[in-house]
């Protein structure tokens, strides 16, 4: 049984999605047969049976190995590289964890200002290095890498940086990949046919993870339920489809961006995640709906009146948390000189559960936008894994149901030829 259920009840248009079943199932067969456009990059789907069980068990030793020796893990990698990673780390450890080590991310900017400020904040500190390209040549990474491996072997010596340094590349090829063989780092493979924005339960999201103290077993297992869960055409039981089909027709509404909502700061990055997931699939051939994302109610405060009011170009998609993990009691007050008594007892998730009741019936019945309502249990290991194959299934469904090529990213070259024609990379002159 699935254990994220999906509402499209404040959308008013559940009864057009069965319509959409034959097509569904259509694309159901291309997914699994792997016969799709882009099916060299299908890897994901069968992802929970093929994972490579020893590259587990290393990922798990070297963070067994490695655990309470070191205080701040960097993970260098941009995109597809990187936003998995930070997204699991941040929702199942929270935004302020009491146990396990820092995590700091890099090379996922140019910025000179942040690159010293991090190199700045590793003095002193006890740290791991991983490096993650599959290419093993994008700049912002490679950059990055330079700079920090040079702090690695200034701070611990070449030696002992060699043993800190963990990279995360293609299994034969690419820069990376030479350098990690010939500096002897520990290597972890991402597979041919899973592309970067699907790659999170690989080693490129599952190695951090370890490093950063979690269970990353469990995340695979939520991973493994997802693909049995979801292995069905029948729309009507599986609700990653019935939310692709939502988009589809929303779309075809005229609903052309779609703001991922959120009640938890600390979903703030998987909502970046989703954001590359869907914008990267879908985003081409002059079609697709724009990925935007909020923080309810953060930016209720900011946002809010444009959604309520403002131009009717977007839909919601509400990712909701049934057990937030902890929770705070509202305290009396004597005084009660801020007049909040009337809330004295009440805990602080009821009152984050009111404001998402009152701000659905405000956006879908004052302001007419539609909203999608996604629901997950909790932040655990277990439900990360387990929506990261809801989400693919339902970005690849989207896809294919709008003609598009869901796993290939042509335009994301046109600024690099650019920039390394103005950079003076060699074979760039023109
Ligand atoms: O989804 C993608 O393919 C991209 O976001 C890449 O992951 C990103 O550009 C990083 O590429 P690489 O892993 O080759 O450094």
């Amino acid at each position: 049984m699935t254990i994220m259920k999906f509402d499209a009840t404040h959308a008013g248009i559940q009864e057009q999605i069965p319509a959409y079943q034959a097509e569904v199932s259509r694309i159901h067969r291309m997914i699994h047969e792997k016969t799709g456009a882009g099916s060299d990059f299908l890897g994901w789907v069968d992802w929970a049976e093929r994972l490579d069980r020893d590259e587990l068990q290393r990922m798990q030793q070297l963070a067994q190995q490695w655990k309470g020796k070191f205080d701040t893990l960097v993970v260098c990698g941009i995109g597809g590289s990187y936003l998995g990673a930070r997204a699991a780390i941040e929702m199942i450890r929270g935004l302020y964890p009491e146990t396990g080590p820092e995590v700091i991310f890099a090379g996922n900017t140019f910025s000179s200002t942040y690159m010293s400020q991090v190199l700045k904040h590793l003095q002193g500190r006890n740290v791991l290095l991983n490096v993650i390209s599959k290419s093993g040549t994008t700049t912002e990474t490679a950059l990055a890498f330079r700079m920090l491996r040079r702090f690695m072997e200034e701070t611990y010596g070449p030696e002992e940086a060699r043993k800190r340094i963990f990279a995360t590349t293609d299994k034969a090829r690419g820069t990376l990949k030479e350098l990690a063989d010939r500096e002897g780092y520990a290597s972890f493979v991402i597979p041919d046919d899973i592309g970067g924005r699907y790659s999170v339960m690989t080693p490129v999201g599952l190695l951090p993870m370890a490093l950063a103290g979690i269970d990353i077993q469990a995340a695979v297992q939520g991973y493994r339920d997802v693909s049995e869960d979801l292995n069905t055409d029948d729309l009507a039981a599986n609700p990653a489809y019935q939310y692709a089909v939502c988009r589809r027709i929303l779309d075809q509404k005229g609903y052309t961006a779609e703001m991922f909502v959120t009640y938890e700061p600390q979903l703030g990055m998987l909502a970046e995640w989703w954001k590359q997931l869907v914008g990267e699939s879908e985003g081409k051939d002059g079609k697709g709906i724009l990925p935007d994302s909020a923080t309810f109610s953060t930016d209720l405060h900011s946002l809010g009146q444009f959604i309520q009011q403002g131009r009717k170009v977007l839909f919601e998609t509400v990712l909701q948390v049934q057990e937030p993990g902890e929770n705070l009691i509202i305290p009396s007050d004597a005084d009660n000189g801020d007049n909040l008594n009337y809330l004295a007892g009440r805990d602080l998730h009821w009152v984050n559960q009111k404001a998402f009741e009152g701000t659905l019936a405000a956006h879908e019945q004052d302001g007419g936008v539609p909203n999608l309502v996604i629901e997950i249990p909790d932040f655990s290991a277990h439900t990360f894994g387990y929506l990261c194959g809801w989400f693919f299934l339902a970005a690849a469904m989207t896809c294919y149901l709008l003609g598009i090529n869901p796993f290939n990213q042509p335009g994301v070259e046109i600024y690099k030829k650019n920039m390394f024609h103005l950079l003076g990379k060699p074979g760039y002159e023109k």
